[in-house]
């Protein structure tokens, strides 16, 4: 797909072409920051620099964070005490590093949901989207050994429960477990590894932000129109956009302090409210605690993963069709991971030829009930299990898969779409009008 058409960078002074035949850098940032972007970008798309941010911030404060601490079973504990307590700042350090992480996946879920509405993992913008999620998995794997790091209570039996998901895997299971664990059991080759993975991880994710970065930028961004910048000449696709610099770069700035002013008030005034206060008791492998819960962003995937017990009967008819090599736990685990992955399979679920769920009025419905079931497993994830938390598990879980296997690729058919606008420019007119458009 060729760009948008737009002013190139040209080096001017002898010095500039010099440097631009061995090392286009000052091209790559000028075309970066100036990249045609449609002018009528609403605010759910302020969330990607927010995330930008977040990934800095979490690089930043861990690397400080790792001069402090010591991955060995009988020092990680006091050596986070000692980053609180003797460190210079280290308690704000530590906050940071522990919030951040909860405002990463806030601004990924929201990010996620903004393009699951808007359709933004539609053709062309495919491959943003799966970068996107493999971000996503690492994100996920980065956040949940970084928990195990203090060697509290939830860091060591959340990682005895999430290893163990592995090892239900029929017959190559234990073998996987023990080798993820380096042993029998959480124990210090388990520390060890997990350190040096959550410090190699973030690096990971950074490479496949660029990857995610130009792939955008390859095909432009979506708006909330869903309809595409006109590309036959620079003078139209010029009254469609607006450069990134300086008009997205301030608004974007702008938004990010707003965002930011929630972020230290919660780091500030209340850094333990998303913790779980087990965590300030050390590790103790002859102690579990009463009820193990994972953080809070990984709850709705945890309630799928325990919505399947051995009292259903999809999973019993499962386990008899496949002579009990499939049990309820490993049922559970394929379910948790298939609710990430049909997330991915998205834009070959969606049939619809309209982009924006904006003009899609059956989707709306079924899009703000997606919402509502996250939040309700978010919830029923933290909850002891009862008779009836199962049945609000199984419930969500099934409108979760049933929302991208059957709502989805149904509606495309049978939904009457609303008119679109012919251009963006018609879009934003209709919104600010004509006069602060010619003021331009
Ligand atoms: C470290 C994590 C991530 C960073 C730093 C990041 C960054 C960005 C940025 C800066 C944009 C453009 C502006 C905006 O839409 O806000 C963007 C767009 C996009 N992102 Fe992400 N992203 C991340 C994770 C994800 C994830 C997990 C997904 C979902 C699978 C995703 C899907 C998309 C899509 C589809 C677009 C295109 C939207 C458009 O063109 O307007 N991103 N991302």
């Amino acid at each position: 797909m060729a760009g948008i058409p737009h002013d190139h960078y040209e080096p001017k002074s002898g010095f500039e072409k010099w440097l631009h035949s061995r090392l286009p850098v000052v091209s790559l940032v000028y075309d970066t920051l100036m990249i045609p972007t449609p002018k009528n970008l609403n605010w759910w798309w302020i969330w990607g620099i927010v995330l930008a941010f977040c990934l800095v911030l979490q690089i930043v404060t861990g690397i400080v964070l790792a001069m402090h601490y010591t991955p060995h079973v009988d020092k990680a504990f006091a050596s986070v005490e000692h980053i609180m307590r003797d460190v210079n700042g280290g308690h704000m350090l530590r906050y940071l590093h522990a919030n951040g992480a909860s405002m990463f996946f806030f601004a990924v879920y929201v990010h996620i949901f903004r393009g699951l509405f808007y359709g933004s993992y539609k053709a062309p913008r495919e491959v943003t989207w799966i970068v996107g999620m493999l971000i996503y998995l690492l994100m996920m794997a980065a956040g949940f050994m970084g928990y195990v790091l203090p060697w509290g209570q939830m860091s060591f039996w959340g990682a005895t429960v999430i290893t163990g998901l592995f090892g239900a895997i029929p017959g190559i299971g234990p073998s996987i477990q023990d080798w993820l664990l380096g042993g029998p059991a959480v124990d210090n080759a388990t520390l060890n590894r997990f350190f040096s993975l959550h410090y190699l991880l973030p690096f990971v994710i950074a490479a496949l932000v660029m990857v995610h970065v130009w792939a955008f930028h390859t095909s432009g961004n979506n708006n909330p129109t869903g309809v595409e910048v006109r590309r036959g000449s620079k003078a139209e696709a010029e009254k469609d956009t607006l450069p990134f610099w300086p008009y997205f770069v301030i608004k974007d700035l702008f938004a990010l302090v707003v965002v930011l002013v929630v972020f230290f008030a919660v780091v500030g005034f209340m850094p333990n409210f998303l913790g779980h206060p087990d965590n300030y008791i050390e590790a103790n492998a002859l102690a579990t605690p009463a009820h193990i819960v994972p953080e809070w962003y990984f709850l709705p995937f945890y309630a799928i993963l325990r919505a399947f017990t051995s009292d259903v009967w999809l999973v019993q008819i499962v386990q008899f069709v496949t002579f009990g090599i499939v049990d309820a736990k490993f049922f559970g685990v394929v379910a948790m991971f298939g609710a990430i992955a049909i997330m991915a399979l998205v834009p070959w679920l969606d049939t619809s030829l309209v982009r924006s769920g904006q003009y899609r009025p059956m989707f709306k419905w079924w899009y703000r009930l997606l919402i509502i079931d996250f939040v309700v497993l978010m919830w029923v994830g933290a909850q002891t299990p009862s008779e009836l938390s199962s049945w609000i598990s199984l419930i969500a879980t099934a409108y979760w898969f049933g929302y991208f296997l059957v709502v989805l690729p149904l509606l495309g058919v049978i939904e009457k779409p609303l008119p679109q606008p012919e251009t963006i420019e018609e879009d934003f007119n209709a919104h600010y009008g004509a006069k602060s458009n010619a003021a331009e």
